[in-house]
């Protein structure tokens, strides 16, 4: 292994190839492909609006993957320092943190419903999810009380482990194990959905194109999740990106997470829709869908315990995946910031997250729900904050860099020279241009 480059301050802790690959697909795939993805394509055309997220993911969402790798690998340091070093100018620094801000806040909640899957597996496997009463109030009480600062604990000192043993021995081998898993799983449960009778209404809504649906906003929406789920904008990949070797093909990583996170998304739709329509089941968005509906068709399937239970493991997985990711962005930045050790600056880091995290654990039906401001509770704002504004904000930033600032970005992309020119396109114009529409329409300054 060559060094990872002297200037970052950083120590030769570097992922392999394929190690690389492995946590970048691991950080995409997560808690947004499974409930989010399945129902705004239900929601907006079916197909017909697969086909606009495939067209967003390939022209916007590559690029700016790209872009983002390239970046962590040219400038060798965390979000921040990153552009500071490739543009040489000190204000970058503030722009680049933006990011790192949204990566700490997301990991606050989603460690939270990261830790609803791990207690509906354990439900699942027990059988202790069925038979009793009914899922709507037993998600309720669940919520409704402080087991959930437990799991959240739970996730956050999982999450925080991982992180602490390092790059490649800690985040590569946790990926590498858990991925392949992650494979396995998907693969059963897909072929478990497709075989129940009645499957076939739910892949007809899933996949059979309604064109009248389409609309502006429905492309915007297909934008939007496109960065949430390549992880873009959040400083993932660009703290990632710096742990790369110089010898390998960012432009290929690009296309295999790009691919790897298409294929995931399109995998859970077929879980989830033949599932819900073979049961006659009101597929819905969020916690509803994966803890209120689902657990019906599993009570009612053959060996509805164990596919529950794996259901329920593998939303786990995926979302563990992607919190280590985002713990390790505000990481290393607090590792090079302040020149701590890495098991220091995990834990101060993980302590604060958790604590943060505890109003969002608290407030979907538990001890502070009550309080709200504006009508959402803490959890809301925390999601809509981070993936509906700083995500976007930290999007438009990396394009804007990549296209208009950073002037020697060709060395990093390894493209030819005619895909560099319409990458460096698309980071210039496409991408910003459509990045703007999607926070006005996400922030709620345009109506839907
Ligand atoms: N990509 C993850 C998902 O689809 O669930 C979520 C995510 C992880 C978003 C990391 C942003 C991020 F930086």
């Amino acid at each position: 292994q060559e060094g990872a480059g002297g200037s970052g301050g950083k120590s030769s802790d570097q992922f392999s190839r394929y190690g690389f690959i492995l946590a970048a697909i691991g950080s995409a795939v997560g808690l947004g492909n499974m409930w989010k993805f399945p129902y705004i394509t239900g929601k907006y055309g079916g197909a017909a609006f697969f086909l606009v997220f495939i067209i967003c993911l390939i022209a916007v969402g590559l690029p700016v993957l790209l872009a983002e790798m390239a970046i962590g690998r040219g400038g060798r340091g965390n979000a921040s320092t990153s552009m500071v070093r490739l543009s040489g100018k000190k204000s970058w620094g503030g722009f680049g943190f933006i990011s790192i801000f949204g990566s700490f806040m997301i990991f606050s909640y989603y460690a939270v419903v990261a830790g609803w899957t791990l207690h509906y597996a354990y439900l699942s496997f027990t059988g202790q999810l069925f038979g009793g009463a009914d899922f709507g109030t037993q998600f309720g009480d669940f919520i409704g009380g402080y087991l959930p600062v437990f799991y959240q604990l739970l996730v956050v000192l999982l999450t925080a482990w991982v992180v602490a043993v390092g790059i490649s021995s800690g985040i590569e081998r946790f990926n590498k194990i858990l991925i392949p898993g992650l494979v396995v799983l998907l693969i059963l449960l897909v072929i478990r959905s497709l075989t129940l009778d009645g499957a076939g209404a739910g892949v007809e809504f899933f996949l059979n194109p309604d064109f009248s649906k389409l609309s502006p906003t429905a492309v915007l929406v297909a934008l939007g999740h496109a960065f949430f789920s390549l992880s873009l904008g959040m400083g993932v990949m660009i703290t990632y990106g710096a742990y790369v070797s110089k010898q390998q093909s960012l432009s290929k990583a690009a296309l295999a997470v790009g691919f790897g996170d298409l294929l995931y998304a399109f995998l859970a739709g077929l879980i989830i829709f033949p599932t819900t329509f073979a049961f006659n089941l009101e597929p819905a968005q969020g916690p509803g869908l994966v803890f209120v509906v689902l657990p019906t068709a599993f009570e009612a399937m053959p060996f509805g315990a164990l596919f529950g239970g794996l259901f329920f493991i593998l939303l786990a997985v995926a979302a563990l995946t992607s919190a280590v990711s985002l713990l390790e962005v505000p990481v290393a930045y607090v590792m090079e910031k302040w020149k701590m050790s890495r098991t220091k600056a995990v834990w101060m880091t993980a302590i604060i997250c958790f604590i943060v995290g505890l109003p969002s654990a608290l407030s979907v039906g538990g001890a502070v729900s009550g309080l709200t401001f504006g009508g959402k509770t803490f959890f809301d704002w925390m999601d809509f904050l981070s993936s509906n504004v700083l995500l976007p904000v930290g999007g438009l930033v990396v394009t804007l860099f990549a296209g208009w600032v950073w002037k020697d970005a060709y060395s990093e992309a390894d493209l030819t020279p005619g895909w560099y020119k319409v990458w460096k396109f698309a980071l210039r114009w496409v991408a910003p241009i459509l990045v703007v529409l999607v926070l006005l329409i996400s922030s709620g300054v345009i109506s839907e």
